[in-house]
């Protein structure tokens, strides 16, 4: 049976909306059967019917943005409430996650995005899906020209590329053979 795959993510000028995109063809190409939701979309969705669940979003000082925060601390209430948060998190065989998160720099790189990444992944390892990888995805700092051209990481004008997100594509095919 084909294995299935939600992407959810919050996206305010796009870029990870661009990445979410590109992480979905790539999981399409390797046969997995793919949902992509905004997080306004997303409220009623159960991680547990899926093999594999992505969460995206930009660093927003070095956290993910109010709207992901509150999807991802309101899942965590219902599993604890369910029961599903079990002292030593044990491991659920074939159940994954993986977390992508946009970020532009500015101040110290990507130190201002793992962090997000970091706490993102914990609401999954809590639950028992091994999260297979964090992306951290350079992009444009949209709207501002002095981020976008004079902070840590250079000239980031028109990140993610074609390029990158041709890259993208690729590493999710190849992710979905861990399924
Ligand atoms: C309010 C705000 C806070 C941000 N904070 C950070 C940050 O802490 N670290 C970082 O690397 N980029 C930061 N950025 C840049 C965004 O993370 C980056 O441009 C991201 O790709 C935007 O994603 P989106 O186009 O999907 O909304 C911030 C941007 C905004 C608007």
């Amino acid at each position: 049976m084909d294995k299935k795959a939600v992407i959810i993510y919050w996206s305010k000028t796009g870029n990870t909306e661009k990445v979410a995109h590109g992480i979905k063809e790539g999981l399409e190409d390797a046969g997995v059967d793919v949902s992509l939701l905004n997080t306004d979309e997303a409220d009623e969705v159960d991680y547990f019917d899926y093999d594999l669940v992505c969460v995206g979003f930009p660093s927003y000082l070095w956290h993910p943005p109010k709207p992901m925060d509150d999807l991802l601390k309101k899942n965590f209430r219902n599993h604890r409430s369910e029961g599903k948060i079990k002292s030593g998190s044990p491991r659920i065989p074939g159940k994954y996650a993986l977390i992508f998160c946009t970020y532009s720099g500015p101040h110290t790189g990507i130190d201002e995005a793992t962090p997000a990444g970091d706490y993102a992944g914990q609401f999954f390892e809590h639950i028992g899906f091994k999260v297979l990888d964090k992306w951290y995805v350079l992009s444009e700092f949209h709207g501002s020209l002095i981020n976008s051209t004079e902070g840590r990481m250079g000239d980031i004008r028109g990140m993610p590329t074609e390029d990158d997100l041709r890259k993208i594509k690729e590493d999710a095919s190849n992710l979905a053979e861990k399924l």
